[in-house]
């Protein structure tokens, strides 16, 4: 039954916990998937997936969207025209503002905006306070470069139906805007790529004014309003035009009502990707990595995916179901190709995706019928702004993407190594202790956290006064060893007195406002709260005068913050957030800015950070839930609320990659699972896979055991320790991937379709991935009670196992049988590659800060070739490195030379950087030993190689091991006397 009283059984379930320290609630409880919206109790969802209905199932739907012939101009790489919307039968129109920019990076940008609601011609319900124009700030927050218009896009043809542009890289781009019905074909070479509105989709619900009508009186027995928006019910397939009224003025959800003073104003829009069958990305989702078809059939969704921020609490696996944060950018891929879409809205976003051959036009694709993947995007409200990116590589949506909305942020060196978190560390001394122990079983770590319970009755800014009587002497601890602290400071603000933080919010008026405008409240973790509005300049301000040193009292340098419950998480809100007509600053809806939430908030966090003692400005370590496309430049993320079970961890990869592939890698997954008590072995598999995750956090919830990796026992502590080692002696090869990431937008963790885009096998694939530049190829298990896996092998490259060097026997497209018992991470490193390590283990990342450095080549399948990797390292805390305080080396080994070769990345004269302080300790770094693995057998019997480093030659040791049984031959050179931020050569023939 669903429950439809204030606050759903859920949340009842947490304020228990609230009022009885000792409340237990069933860990098995999952996500009450009917607290959360099907389509078909979305109103604008339901119109519009009938809209399409219609319009597929006529032979003569024509899109009632024209341009207007006389209205286009083209100039300087911007077409603009009006679109007119037909809206009856007398050819009544409305006008639509349509402008598509042609940007140098070769991207194109189509935006489409209602003239009506643009000047304010509107008349809003309710005496409301809302702005009227369709939303148009969100291009504010999100994108931050790679707008400059492409001059030189230029019109090829124009006739009277249509007109075609030449753009991008060579002029090989190009758009045919066709005007009625209104259309554009991108092209690439020639080739029709991206289609939007070509099956006639398109539908921007325009303003009208509300004409009452007498209510018919309800019969017993007829299903009222509210039940009617929960039962399910057959979709209406025959619903002309999407015009069923009934959710266009107010609509209910369980107990809440939004009153909708705007009306209908949704907006859709069908991009079809032609002669693609996979499509990957707009995450977040817990399913597979290539996106299914939606619309019913045998293994597919029934539902859209969904985009709505939300806290979905233990969240059901395999599922379009939206989670805590949106990146509406989606990839098609085939074969040796890629393109791209992304759709700037932040609104509630539904996405249908279907597949099929091209039926219309099956000689469309030069005579060969294809697999056309068709999406159907419905947004609730706000502009059409889609971005369009023609490839061809996976590697060039990433960048361009990154252009657009930034990359990661280089991060805290810290936070790329292991973290310990539950909910929660019940005092100072629990945390002294933790931090103690994983030091007594040596296992490595570099942050503990504290959960909501450690502020004074929930009050962030505060501490427990009684549990954390000393929190500068715990700080004091953890930095003896380099260690840091992260606390969580979450967006609610507790509603009662004595409490500065929210009589400064009530008296400086930064709260959210209800659609009355006055303050919202509503319950969260502390109960009765408000929340701040982070998109107010003000608030912001505000926000991060909070946690300067001075305020935040108990924090120092080595205390990092945990953003969360920012979607924003309301528990007696509809869906468990905001009620759409609450009202934020400038008087936006909150409908218009739901899935920018969480971004505000973490962005506000993110300049407190910087702000918080004057003269500091080190790089802000963040992590947050809620998310949007930009999130990545600001905060890590995690993927929320999941459970001690192993399809939980399983589930973990494919989401993670899809976080990578969408401009987001900084990503991970509680690793043990939130909820429930994992037995030892998954904990140990989930260690071994977090070992994997960019961002590697072990993380409860409070009605868990405890489970710091100590408790287990043997085998299970020391093969954790091993993981947790082996993401340490890695941690210069993943800050090198964090580089990349930031440089460009790659991701840090790459699935096959992305390292291999012509290998059509592995286009499906979301369990094993690539590290970086390493070469290294790691598949986690994740499943019980298994002690092999299959790695599909993408190429004809040599694969190494990296634990035993052995020659693993691959070949190209098939998969390959390891043995994984427990103790054992299913990893081969990639011939052809260098990658480096710090071998030396030590307690937590900042103890390895001055160790010399491991080189590991591996050696090619074709030996005479040469192998490449890159080293990047910096201060990992300032932002020297902007100004060109690190060292970014790139090794290439010459086989058939039998040289390796240290030279600078970017091909930077040394002089030209003048070295800062870290700089002038940092070219002490040394390499402490090379291992080539795959050596040629002419080294046997070699004792010395020559090396030549700035202008001196020297002796190094060489130790060679010949081949063995299936394993290859190694050589460890040692004894080397150089830099690691110098030019060198060793010459080992
Ligand atoms: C939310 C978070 C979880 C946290 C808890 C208490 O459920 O997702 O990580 O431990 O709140 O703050």
């Amino acid at each position: 039954m669903h429950v439809s009283g204030p606050l759903s059984s859920k949340w009842a379930a947490y304020l228990g916990l609230l009022s009885a320290l000792s409340a237990t609630f069933a860990p098995s409880v999952a996500v009450k998937e009917h607290d959360f919206k099907k389509c078909h109790q979305s109103g604008f969802c339901t119109r519009n997936r009938a809209f399409a209905d219609h319009a597929l199932a006529s032979s003569s739907w024509q899109s009632p969207y024209n341009i207007a012939p006389d209205s286009a101009s083209f100039k300087d790489g911007q077409y603009q025209a009006v679109i007119l919307k037909t809206i009856n039968d007398s050819g009544e129109t409305v006008r639509l503002p349509i402008t598509v920019s042609f940007l140098e990076s070769g991207t194109a940008r189509v935006t489409v905006d209602e003239e009506k609601r643009q000047k304010g011609e509107i008349e809003l319900r309710h005496d409301s306070k809302a702005r009227k124009e369709r939303y148009n700030e969100a291009e504010q927050w999100v994108i931050v470069g790679g707008t400059a218009l492409d001059k030189a896009a230029k019109v090829d043809h124009e006739d009277k139906t249509q007109l075609t542009v030449k753009y991008g890289p060579s002029s090989k781009f190009e758009a045919t805007i066709k005007l009625s019905p209104f259309s554009i074909d991108f092209k690439r070479d020639g080739n029709t790529q991206i289609k939007l509105n070509d099956q006639g989709l398109l539908n921007m619900e325009h303003w009208r004014p509300k004409i009452e009508k007498p209510v018919p009186e309800k019969q017993e027995g007829e299903s009222t309003e509210e039940n009617k928006a929960e039962e399910p019910k057959e979709e209406p397939k025959e619903e002309p035009k999407g015009e069923d009224e009934s959710t266009w003025w107010d609509e209910s959800f369980g107990s809440n009502t939004d009153t909708k003073p705007r009306g209908p104003e949704s907006v859709a829009l069908d991009i079809s990707f032609v002669g693609y069958d996979h499509v990957y990305g707009i995450p977040s989702h817990a399913g597979p990595l290539s996106l299914k078809q939606t619309r019913g059939g045998d293994g597919n969704y029934q539902e859209p995916y969904r985009l709505y921020n939300a806290d979905v609490f233990e969240y059901i696996l395999d599922s379009p179901m939206t989670l805590y944060g949106a990146i509406p950018f989606m990839q098609a891929h085939r074969k040796d190709s890629s393109v791209g879409v992304f759709w700037l809205n932040a609104a509630e976003t539904w996405v249908d995706i279907t597949k099929g051959k091209d039926t219309k036009n099956p000689l469309s694709l030069g005579g060969k019928s294809k697999t056309n993947t068709h999406t159907h995007w419905i947004s609730e409200s706000g502009l059409l702004d889609v971005f369009v990116f023609l490839g061809p590589t996976p590697k060039d949506l990433t960048a361009k993407y990154g252009e657009l909305t930034g990359t990661t942020s280089m991060p805290q060196e810290f936070s790329i190594a292991y973290h310990q978190c539950r909910w929660n560390y019940v005092s100072d001394d629990d945390v002294k202790d933790v931090d103690r122990k994983m030091d007594k079983f040596k296992m490595p770590y570099d942050v503990i956290w504290l959960d909501i319970e450690y502020a004074e009755e929930k009050k962030y800014f505060t501490w427990d006064k009684h549990a954390f009587a000393d929190p500068i002497g715990m700080g004091k601890q953890l930095d003896s060893h380099g260690r840091k602290l992260v606390t969580i400071i979450d967006p609610h603000i507790q509603n009662t007195d004595n409490y500065p933080v929210v009589a400064e919010l009530k008296s400086k008026d930064l709260g959210v406002k209800n659609k009355e405008g006055n303050i919202f409240e509503g319950w969260c973790w502390p109960g009765s709260s408000h929340w701040i509005d982070a998109f107010n300049p003000a608030a912001r301000e505000w926000w991060a005068s909070l946690f300067n040193y001075d305020k935040f009292k108990g924090t120092m340098e080595n205390t990092w913050i945990w953003n969360d419950m920012n979607e924003p998480s309301v528990f007696n809100g509809p869906e468990t957030t905001m009620p759409k007509d609450n009202l934020h600053h400038g008087n936006w809806e909150h409908r218009d800015v739901h899935n920018l939430n969480g971004m505000t908030f973490h962005n506000a966090t993110y300049h407190g950070l910087t702000t918080r003692k004057p003269g500091e400005l080190r790089r802000p370590f963040v992590l947050t839930r809620s998310f949007f496309a930009g999130s990545q430049r600001l905060s890590a993320m995690w993927t929320g609320d999941n459970q001690a079970a192993w399809d939980h961890l399983e589930a973990s990869i494919p989401m993670i990659l899809s976080q990578g592939i969408s401009g987001y890698p900084f990503a991970g997954a509680d690793v043990g699972g939130f909820f429930g008590n994992p037995e030892k072995d998954l904990l140990t598999r989930w260690y071994q896979a977090g070992a994997f995750y960019p961002f590697f956090r072990g993380h409860a919830h409070i009605d868990a055991r405890r489970r710091e990796p100590y408790l287990m026992g043997e085998p299970y502590n020391t093969i954790i320790a091993a993981a947790l080692r082996l993401r340490y002696s890695l941690l210069p090869s993943w800050y090198t991937a964090f580089r990349h990431a930031h440089l460009d937008g790659t991701p840090i963790i790459k699935p096959m379709f992305y390292t291999h885009p012509a290998e059509e096998a592995g286009f499906d694939l979301d369990d094993q991935f690539f590290l970086g530049t390493t070469g290294l190829l790691a598949k986690p298990v994740t499943q019980k009670d298994k002690e092999s896996v299959d790695i599909w092998i993408p190429d004809n490259e040599v694969y190494y196992d990296y634990f035993t060097y052995e020659v693993v026997p691959t070949a190209k497209g098939k998969s390959v049988t390891r043995s994984a018992p427990l103790d054992k991470i299913p990893l081969l490193m990639r011939g052809g590659h260098v990658f480096a390590r710090r071998d030396t283990p030590r307690r937590s990342s900042a103890l390895m800060k001055w160790d010399d450095y491991t080189l590991v080549v591996a050696v090619g399948k074709n030996a005479k070739g040469t192998a490449e990797g890159d080293l990047y390292v910096d201060d990992g805390d300032s932002f020297d490195f902007e100004r060109g305080q690190y060292f970014h080396r790139r090794f290439v080994y010459d086989g058939a030379a039998q040289s390796l070769a240290s030279v600078d990345y970017e091909g930077r004269d040394a002089a030209a950087v003048e070295d800062g302080e870290w700089m002038k300790k940092a070219r002490s770094l040394g390499v402490r030993e090379i291992v080539v693995v795959g050596a040629p057998a002419s080294w046997a019997g070699k004792k010395r190689v020559t090396v030549e480093s700035e202008g001196k030659k020297s002796e190094a040791r060489i130790e060679f091991t010949p081949a063995a049984s299936g394993r290859a031959a190694f050589a460890v050179v040692k004894g080397l006397a150089v830099s690691i931020g110098a030019d060198w050569k060793i010459d080992f023939a």
